[in-house]
């Protein structure tokens, strides 16, 4: 591949949500922000949302390496659980052992008494699921349930929920709204601007191994676009930064410029074509519709003389 080619020791923009190539971009800093001061605070529920590959996993896993001792992080990857399915998950992530004959009360019961263990010896637990729009209502509910267990002064677990916009459209149903009520904390990731964009492209070679003293790989023409195309969302940035990367090395260029970038975008489904400028369109409009007015006018002329 083009590593040697541009001096890198390792894939830059590979998908995997690696926290060794995190960059710490604003609305990430915000978000773990606001997450460890819910999280101190005692809130019973935080919610992180974020469009589709703008780094909540990244985080997330961030946060599970970050949180001091006191806290207990059990954590749900994959939440499309029912209710049971989810008290059993909670109660092997909260390192209970149990028989598999026991009813769904008998471990509500054990789940509780491990919380209040954990409390007694100083822990908080902390329940992380990601992808949290694929949890079904019911579930949702029983989770809530759970929140309500607490000791005189505080709560015996909080959940932190990560999903994609649509967790935010489920939360606003009427029948959900007694979970709604408490979120007290959250966070809504947003894209990234272009400046962040070249940051970020920068920031991933260089951990990836570029020389430090090296000039920017990204011209400020490819970042530009790549930025628009990407509409700032994170993923689509590495592909069509990895895919930049693959042409220019098979150009035998030394840096990236407009002309990769803008091959990358084409052969990416998900990137936005780039777009005439409206004020372009504008101006193009306004001139067809005064020729066209013109010829009217001219026929009509000609037609009376
Ligand atoms: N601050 C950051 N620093 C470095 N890399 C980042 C950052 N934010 C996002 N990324 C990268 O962007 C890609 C997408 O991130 P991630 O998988 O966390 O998105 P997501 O929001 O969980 O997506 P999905 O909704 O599909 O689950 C990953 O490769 C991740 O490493
Ligand atoms: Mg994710």
């Amino acid at each position: 591949m083009y590593l040697q080619h541009f001096g890198l020791s390792e894939a830059p923009f590979a998908l995997t949500p690696n926290t060794g190539f995190f960059f710490a971009l604003a609305p990430h800093v915000e978000a773990l922000q606001v997450l460890q001061v819910a999280l101190q605070t005692g809130e019973g529920f935080i919610k992180v949302t974020g469009e589709v590959g703008t780094g909540k996993t990244l985080i997330l896993r961030k946060l599970l390496n970050e949180l001091p001792p006191p806290f207990r992080c059990a954590y749900l990857p994959n939440p499309c659980l029912s209710p049971a399915e989810l008290r059993w998950a909670l109660a092997l992530e909260l390192g209970l052992k149990y028989s598999a004959n026991i009813d769904q009360q008998q471990l509500t019961c054990l789940i509780q008494q491990q919380l209040l263990a954990l409390a007694a010896h100083g822990h908080s637990v902390v329940l992380v699921l990601d992808e949290a729009q694929a949890l079904p209502d019911e579930s949702l509910e029983t989770l809530r349930l759970f929140t309500n267990l607490e000791t005189e002064s505080r709560k015996l677990l909080q959940v932190v929920l990560f999903g994609q916009p649509e967790l935010d459209e489920r939360l606003a149903r009427h029948e959900l709204r007694q979970l709604r009520q408490r979120i007290t904390f959250s966070y809504r990731l947003r894209p990234l601007t272009e400046a962040e964009t070249g940051a970020y492209l920068e920031h991933r070679l260089r951990v990836a191994g570029l020389d430090v003293d090296a000039p920017a790989l990204f011209e400020r023409s490819a970042v530009a676009a790549i930025a628009r195309a990407s509409r700032g969302i994170p993923r689509l940035i590495n592909v069509l930064a990895h895919k930049s990367l693959m042409l220019g090395f098979g150009q035998g260029a030394m840096r990236i410029g407009r002309k990769q970038a803008q091959l990358a975008i084409r052969d990416t489904e998900d990137a936005a074509r780039s777009q005439w400028p409206r004020w372009l369109m504008f101006v193009g409009l306004m001139g067809t519709a005064a020729v066209f007015g013109v010829l009217v006018t001219l026929r009509f002329a000609g037609g009376l003389a």
